[in-house]
This record gives C-alpha cells, structure tokens and sequence, in this order.
C-alpha cells in the first residue's frame, strides 16, 4: 500500500551564477507542483548578488570562506577541498534544523561539481539527485573521459572522434576545450569527478529536453536513471508563467535594463545582432578588435554586451565614435536582461560564446545563432548549434586561434538575411516550439518533474 505525504527538496547548488540558475528555475516548478523548497546557497555567493528570489526558501551554508577572500580561479583545489570538509559540516547542520519544521527534508538535489552530497543525503535516509547544468552530450563526454576513454584534451589532434552514445564522430575542435594549466586540470578533474559516485543516486536531472538530444539521452538512461527537465528558462519568457515565478533570476551584475529595452525599442523587426560571451570568457585584445569591426562592418545594428573588466580591449575610441555616429548602428552595455533582449522583436541573430544557458535561452526563444565559443562545453554546444540543431553556423577561428572580421561579417550576414541561411532562421522557430512543448503540461520534461514529484511524495 503507497500513501502520499508532503516533499521538501534541499538544493544545493554549486556557487555561480551559470549553475544557480537553472536549479532555481527548476525549484519554481518543483514548487509549482506541491514541493517544498529550501536552497541553500553559500553566505559568500549571498553576498555578490544584486537580488535575492523571494519565491523559495533561502538557508545558506558555508564554504569556508564566508567573508569572500578568495579567488576562486587561483586557488580551486583549495577551495573545492575546503567547500568539501566545511560545506559537509554546514549541510548537515541545516538538515538536522529544518528536521524540527512541519515538512522536513526528504530529497537532495545536489549539483554533482558537489559529489559528496551524496553521502550526506544517504547518512540521513534522503533520497539524492544529481542536477546536472549541461546537455546530455557534454556529459556523455566528461563520462568517456572518467571512463578513460577519451583524454581532455584529445591525443588525436586532428582527427574524428567516435564517441559511444553520440550521433556521429567529432572533430576534437568540437570536444570540450581548457587551457593547459594546473587550475584547468583541476577543473577538468572536477568535471569527470560528477561520474565518481553517481551510481549510488536515485536520480539524475539533466538540463535539457529529450527532444533535443534524443540519442544520447536513451543510451545514458542504459546507464543511470535519467530524466531531462529543461528548459529551465524563468516560466515568464515561456508561454505559462508559474504563478509563484516573479522573478527574473539571479544576476551577478546590474543589467542596463531600461537602456538596452529603450534602444532596441528604435529598431525594427529581426535587425539587431545581439553579442555576448556569457559572465566569465575573456577574450584577447585582438579577437576584440576583430569583433568590433566584424560587427561595425555588417552594417547590421548590434547590442553589445562588454562586461567592465573587458572594456579596455575595445579598439581606441569605438564607444565613442559609436555614439556620435548619427545612425545609431550599434550600442555597448556592461550587462543587459538577456532574457528580455533575446525575447524582443529587433533582435534578428545572437553571437553567442554558447555557453548551454545562453544556448538553451536562444533555443526557447527562438533566436538564431553565430557562435564564437571560447572554452569549457562552448565548442561542443556550437557544434550541435550548427551541425544536429542547424539553428546557427559557428564563425570559423584561423590558426592563431581569432575570428577575423571578414568571418564575423559574413556568418552574421549568413543567418540574418541571405537565402542559404533560410533554414536556420525556420529551424530556430520550430526548435523553440519543441522548446516550449517539453515544458508545457504533458510535455516530455513536464511528465519528468510530476514523475520526480510524485515519487517524492509517494511512500510504499
Ligand atoms: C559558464 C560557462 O562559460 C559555460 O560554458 C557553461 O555552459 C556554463 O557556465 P557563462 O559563461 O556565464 O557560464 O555562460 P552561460 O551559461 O551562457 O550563462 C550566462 C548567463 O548570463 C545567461 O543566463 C544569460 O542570460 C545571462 N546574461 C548574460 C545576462 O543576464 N546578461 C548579460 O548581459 C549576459
């Protein structure tokens, strides 16, 4: 005999901006369907936030560095190794105090950079599932690696790839990439780490949606119990917003919202290019010259977005000159509401580093894409952008590594206008539907939550 009682989710994300996001939008639809929701950040993250969400519970840890202090990237071993022991100790406390509430914890989802969440979930009779941020065939990747399969980065330089589970061979240019250094291949450890006790879970979430990745989603549910539950776009941009869904998301910088909406505003239909490299990539001064022209000599309009730390590569004068320029062709912010600049109607192409978030907003909005990725699952993400989705082309980099402007020009050109591009913009109207459709009642992510949901609240 099975009875039902209530469920509260614990959701412990890993501390930045890409990763909390998605798990918070994820929590408003676990909220949506009768779950309790506590997340619990670290107090340090709390700290570099512009705005807290008021819809879900907030109870935070420690990471061992509650005053900041440290920079991450310099010392990531250390800080992964101190997150464990104190993250740990933190955790736990905050289990044993929401014990004593009127519906206590009964599930942890865990972000898997934070593998040893599991033990604690198991210590206290929990059910655990790992919420993994990418697309299937981003993990699929870092699983061949932690198999030993495949070396990051590859030992066949240039040649195909044949990667179980994956649609066809790749180029190693398409496989994740980081730069050679102890830190990145402290990263990458981490990375192949989210496999280190994953059979041990109850669930993995991954942040996609089946129709999109199909295959390789079937043969990773062979191997672990997979359930895809995106897109985790606030439910506002979608076509039904959850009733508890006020807010936008978490940001780590103050968007020029009223700006941005105000100059999109003065252009018409599907005439603007929007440019971002998400909230970590920098490029080289010279890749920023290339861009700024490529951009400039599209003759297109284009919203840039320059975080601050980039701003001095820009080419001497060009905000300058863009601002005395009479035709007003292009406009440089330090942060925008991304959300609500992909969703307006002058935006007609996206020049994404496709980071997955930016990727996945792009894709449920509808939005075609020149991409132009970095590192980490950028190349990889671009790939499936141009080659299995054919909603974008990636902007080819010479062999110093820079996309030259003439390149930028012509992709942007490609996806915006000419006849050979025609696909990609339809392919991008049809993907956001399948987008859309997942998420809506019966879709294929929504059957996934109420199947999570409904465990969560069954007891055999
Ligand atoms: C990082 C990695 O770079 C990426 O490869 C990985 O997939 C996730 O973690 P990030 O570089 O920040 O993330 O890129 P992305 O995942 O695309 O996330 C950027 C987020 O910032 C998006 O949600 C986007 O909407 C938001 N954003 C970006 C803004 O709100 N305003 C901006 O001006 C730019």
């Amino acid at each position: 005999m099975s009875t039902t009682h209530k469920a509260h989710c614990l959701i412990l994300p890993y501390p930045v901006q890409g990763h909390i996001n998605p798990m918070l939008q994820f929590s408003k639809r676990l909220q949506s369907k009768g779950v309790n929701i506590t997340i619990a950040p670290t107090k340090s993250f709390l700290k570099t936030m512009q705005e807290l969400p008021t819809s879900v519970s907030i109870e935070a840890i420690s990471d061992g560095y509650d005053d900041g202090g440290i920079d991450q990237e310099e010392s990531f071993l250390a800080y992964i190794t101190r997150f464990k022991e104190v993250g740990s100790d933190t955790l736990t406390q905050l289990i044993k105090k929401l014990e004593n509430c009127e519906c206590p914890v009964n599930c942890i989802v865990y972000d898997p950079f934070l593998p040893w969440a599991v033990e604690i979930a198991k210590d206290f009779g929990l059910v655990s599932a790992a919420f993994f941020t990418r697309n299937c065939v981003v993990d699929n990747i870092y699983y061949h690696v932690h198999k030993g399969v495949l070396k990051l980065p590859p030992t066949q330089v240039d040649g195909q790839i044949l990667i179980p589970g994956l649609l066809s061979t790749i180029e190693s240019s398409d496989v994740p990439s980081f730069e050679s250094s102890p830190q990145s291949d402290k990263l990458v450890e981490m990375l192949v780490n989210q496999f280190s006790n994953l059979e041990k879970v109850d669930w993995v979430l991954i942040n996609s949606f089946y129709e999109l990745e199909k295959k390789v989603i079937d043969w990773m549910a062979k191997l672990y119990p997979i359930k895809t539950i995106g897109p985790t776009i606030p439910s506002m941009y979608l076509d039904k917003r959850l009733p508890n869904d006020k807010e936008y998301g978490l940001s780590l910088f103050k968007p020029m919202a009223k700006e941005c909406l105000n100059w999109l505003n003065h252009h018409t239909i599907s005439s603007v290019v929007y440019v971002s490299f998400g909230s970590m990539a920098k490029l080289e001064a010279e890749q920023m010259e290339e861009l700024a022209w490529g951009l400039k000599n599209s003759n297109k309009n284009f919203l840039w977005v320059v975080r601050s730390t980039e701003e001095s590569k820009l080419p001497k004068n060009f905000i300058e000159e863009l601002k005395l320029a009479s035709e007003n062709q292009g406009f440089v912010v330090s942060w925008c509401p991304q959300l609500q600049v992909l969703e307006h109607k002058s935006i007609g192409c996206f020049l994404t580093h496709s980071g997955w978030n930016s990727t996945l907003e792009a894709i449920s909005l509808g939005v075609p894409m020149v991409t132009m990725p970095q590192w980490s699952d950028q190349p990889t993400n671009a790939k499936l952008v141009q080659d299995v989705w054919e909603m974008g082309v990636r902007a080819k980099q010479d062999e110093k590594g820079i996309v030259r402007r003439e390149i930028i020009e012509e992709s942007i050109k490609l996806v915006m206008e000419e006849e050979k591009g025609k696909v990609i913009r339809e392919n991008a109207k049809k993907w956001k539907e399948f987008a859309r459709n997942a998420v809506d009642e019966g879709g294929s992510s929504d059957k996934n939550i109420e199947e999570f949901v409904s465990s969560l609240m069954t007891i055999s």
